[in-house]
C-alpha cells in the first residue's frame, strides 16, 4: 500500500491505523468488560487511555447485546450536570427512535419526571432535566437506570467515564462517591470503566482503604507503549507513505520523547513531514526543535509558576540526582529544608510534572525536560544525535 495520508496523529484520540501495541492491556480490558468487572485505568497524561477505551469499544460495537456509553467529564462541573448526562447518555444508546427515547423516560422514571426537550430538526439531539428537590430520589434512580434498563431488556451496559477524576472537584464530592458506589455495586447487568490522569488523584479515590471506591474494580496502571513496538510502527508509517527512515532513527524518536505516546507521535510527524525520501539527523534535529520551540512558550509558563527551591528541585532531578533529601543534595542545588524537599515533591507530583518511576523521580513531560536542559544547562539539542 502506498497512500500519501499523513500516518501519524497527535492530539486526537486514536483507534484505527495510528494506534499501536497495547495488545495486552486491549485484551485484559476487554476480558473484563465482557465478564462485569468493573475496572479503573490510571496513567500520566497522554499516554493513551482514551484511545485505549475507544478501541476497546470498537471492537464491542458490534455485540447486540451490549451496549456502550462513554462520558467525558472534562467540562461537567457539577454532580447535577452529571446525573443529567448520564441520565442522557444511557437513554441515548437505549433507544435511537425518538419516540422510543419518550417512552423509556415515561417508563424507566417512576418517581421523578425529567423534562425532556428536543429540536424538531436532529433526532438524535435532545436533553433532559431533573428537578433535583428531592436530591436523593432523583440521583439514585438515574443512577439506577442502566440496571432497570438492562434488566427489563436482557441487556448488558458498559459504561466508560473518562476524565473520571474531576468528580474530586464537585461539591461534597466524597457524599457523591459514596453515593456512585453504593448505587453502583448492585449492578448485575452494568460494568464500570472508569478512567483518568493526575495519577495521585485517582490513586487517591481508588487506592485509599477508606474511601469509597476502594477496591471497586481491577486497576489497571497503564505503562507505555515500549520501544519495541514503537520502531515497527514508526518505520512501517513512513514506508507505507513512500517515504523512510531506518530502525536506529526510529528509536532515537523514542529515545527522545521517552516513548510517550503524544510526544513519539507528534516528533515522527514532524520528522515525516520534513522527509523527502529518508530521514537523516538533518531532518530529525530540526524536527526536535521546532517541537521544542513550538512549546517553549508554555514551558516558560510552567516554570514561571514554580518556586525557586522547586525549580531547583527539578534540576536535581534532570541531572539524575537519587536521594532528593540527602544533605549533599540539598545543599548543591539549594533545595532548602528536608521538609521544603518534600513538600515541593508532593506540589510537582500533583500538578502532574514529575512522577516516581520505578524508584527515581522523572520528569513527566519529555520535551519539557529537553528544553529544561536547553535553558539551564546550556544542553543544546544538537547533542542529542
Ligand atoms: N495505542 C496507541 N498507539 C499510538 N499512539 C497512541 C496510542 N495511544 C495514544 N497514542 C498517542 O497519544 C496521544 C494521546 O492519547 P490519549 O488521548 O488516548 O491519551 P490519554 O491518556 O487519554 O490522555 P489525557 O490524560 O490527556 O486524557 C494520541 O493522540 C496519540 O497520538
Ligand atoms: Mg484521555
Amino acid at each position: 500500500m502506498n497512500d500519501s495520508k499523513v500516518p501519524f496523529t497527535y492530539g486526537k484520540i486514536v483507534n484505527t491505523d495510528a494506534f499501536t501495541n497495547r495488545e495486552e492491556e486491549l485484551s485484559k480490558l476487554l476480558t473484563n468488560l465482557k465478564s462485569g468487572i468493573n475496572t479503573i485505568i490510571i496513567s500520566p497524561r497522554r499516554w493513551g487511555k482514551s484511545s485505549l477505551v475507544s478501541k476497546a469499544f470498537a471492537e464491542i460495537k458490534d455485540e447486540k447485546n451490549i451496549k456502550t456509553v462513554h462520558i467525558d467529564l472534562f467540562s461537567i462541573q457539577s454532580e447535577e450536570e452529571f446525573l443529567q448526562v448520564f441520565a442522557k447518555e444511557v437513554i441515548k444508546v437505549s433507544a435511537s427512535k425518538l419516540e422510543d427515547r419518550i417512552k423509556l423516560v415515561k417508563d424507566f422514571f417512576k418517581t421523578i419526571i425529567p423534562k425532556f426537550q428536543f429540536s424538531a430538526d436532529a433526532e438524535s439531539e435532545f436533553s433532559l432535566s431533573f428537578d433535583f428537590e428531592n436530591e436523593k430520589k432523583t440521583a439514585s434512580e438515574i443512577l439506577n437506570l442502566p440496571e432497570k434498563i438492562a434488566e427489563k431488556k436482557k441487556l448488558k451496559y458498559i459504561i466508560a467515564i473518562d476524565e473520571f477524576q474531576n468528580i474530586s472537584e464537585y461539591d461534597e464530592f466524597e457524599k457523591f462517591e459514596k453515593k456512585l458506589r453504593a448505587e453502583w455495586q448492585n449492578h448485575k447487568n452494568v460494568t464500570y470503566c472508569l478512567y483518568g490522569s493526575q495519577n495521585h488523584m485517582m490513586t487517591e479515590i481508588f487506592n485509599k482503604s477508606n474511601k469509597a471506591f476502594y477496591r471497586f474494580g481491577d486497576i489497571i496502571l497503564l505503562p507505555k507503549i515500549k520501544k519495541e513496538k514503537w520502531i515497527p510502527f514508526i518505520v512501517n508509517a513512513f514506508r507505507r507513505t513512500g517515504k523512510s527512515i531506518d530502525k536506529k532513527n526510529a528509536g532515537i524518536i523514542c529515545n527522545l520523547m521517552k516513548n510517550h505516546s503524544w510526544y513519539v507521535q507528534q516528533l515522527s510527524h514532524y520528522t515525516w513531514n520534513r522527509t523527502n525520501k529518508k530521514t537523516s539527523k538533518k531532518e530529525m534535529l530540526s524536527a526536535l526543535n521546532e517541537l521544542i520551540n513550538g512549546n517553549s512558550p508554555l514551558y516558560e509558563k510552567e516554570v514561571e509558576i514554580c518556586s525557586k527551591t522547586q525549580v531547583n528541585l527539578m534540576k536535581a532531578i534532570v541531572t539524575g540526582q537519587k536521594h532528593l533529601s540527602s544533605v549533599k543534595v540539598m545543599k548543591d542545588f539549594k533545595l532548602g529544608t528536608s521538609n521544603n524537599v518534600s513538600k515541593n515533591i508532593k506540589k510537582l507530583r500533583e500538578n502532574g510534572t514529575i512522577e516516581k518511576i520505578s524508584n527515581t523521580y522523572e520528569l513527566l513531560d519529555p520535551a519539557f525536560e529537553i528544553w529544561f536542559k536547553k535553558q539551564f544547562f546550556n544542553i543544546k539539542p544538537e547533542s542529542y544525535f
